[in-house]
């Protein structure tokens, strides 16, 4: 595709969502013109579909009382056919800032631990369950999540990644729909279904381990975070590397 008609599909996507929207659809899979149903969408593809989300949905969102205090959204950032998306909780002061996810101090960890993996930033995608920053950095409420989690789950199915990783508890409880402790969840896969239900599309397994944040706070885990890494690793074939 050339840049015009990028932005022709792009249209065209906007269009599509916001008649869905006023119908009621929450999430609908798109194709594309030349797409089939079989064929994987190409990296391009994807990007313009997230950038369709992002700049047709998500940027100038209002759906709950965040957009109030927020600077600007955070979208999330990175590759849009990553094999590896990582899920956080909110954006806090520096990503509010930026605009872009993960920036701060526990972004710097979250960076570091990506490279121990052979990974970089570019390769992988990373996201929050909310895209804007609650005050204080407080914890999600529940009616934010409801109202934002449409957001990633469509991001999810538009990247379909291999794996998921989903940092700290807002994010393992939003994707698991499970009230069990990260301690317990971790240093296994579990299923996520992007459709809702384990009958309709495709599974992608998920690893709940601890947010960034915590580890700074709490380095003694430090290795279970790695461990858990290094299983992700494995699942997605990259060779072992020590952290
Ligand atoms: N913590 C998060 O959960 N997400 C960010 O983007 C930054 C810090
Ligand atoms: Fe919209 Fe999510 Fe921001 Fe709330 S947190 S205003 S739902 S983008």
């Amino acid at each position: 595709m050339n840049a015009s008609e990028s932005a022709s599909v792009r249209r065209a996507i906007i269009q599509h969502l916001e008649t869905d929207r006023q119908l009621g659809v929450r999430s609908v899979p798109i194709l594309l013109p030349g797409a089939s149903r079989v064929s994987r969408a190409s990296t391009e593809d994807r990007a313009v579909r997230l950038a369709a989300l992002n700049e047709g949905f998500v940027r100038d969102c209002r759906k709950c009382a965040l957009c109030e205090t927020r600077t600007q959204t955070v979208f999330g950032s990175g590759n849009a056919a990553a094999r590896v998306v990582f899920v956080g909780e909110a954006p806090g002061a520096d990503e509010d800032r930026q605009g872009v996810p993960f920036v701060g101090r526990a972004g710097q960890l979250l960076t570091k631990m990506i490279g121990a993996m052979g990974l970089d930033r570019k390769g992988v995608f990373i996201c929050n369950v909310l895209k804007c920053r609650p005050p204080d950095n407080r914890t999600p409420a529940a009616d934010e999540v409801a109202a934002c989690s449409p957001y990633l789950l469509e991001q999810i199915s538009i990247i379909e990644p291999e794996v998921i990783v989903a940092l700290g508890s807002p994010a393992v409880k939003t994707l698991l729909s499970t009230t069990e402790s990260i301690s317990r969840l971790r240093g296994k896969f579990h299923d996520f279904y992007p459709s809702g239900t384990p009958t309709v599309g495709p599974v992608i397994p998920l690893m709940p381990t601890f947010h960034p944040a915590y580890l700074l706070r709490s380095p003694d885990e430090k290795g279970k975070a790695w461990s858990d890494l290094q299983m992700v690793m494995k699942l997605l074939g990259l060779p072992p590397r020590t952290s």
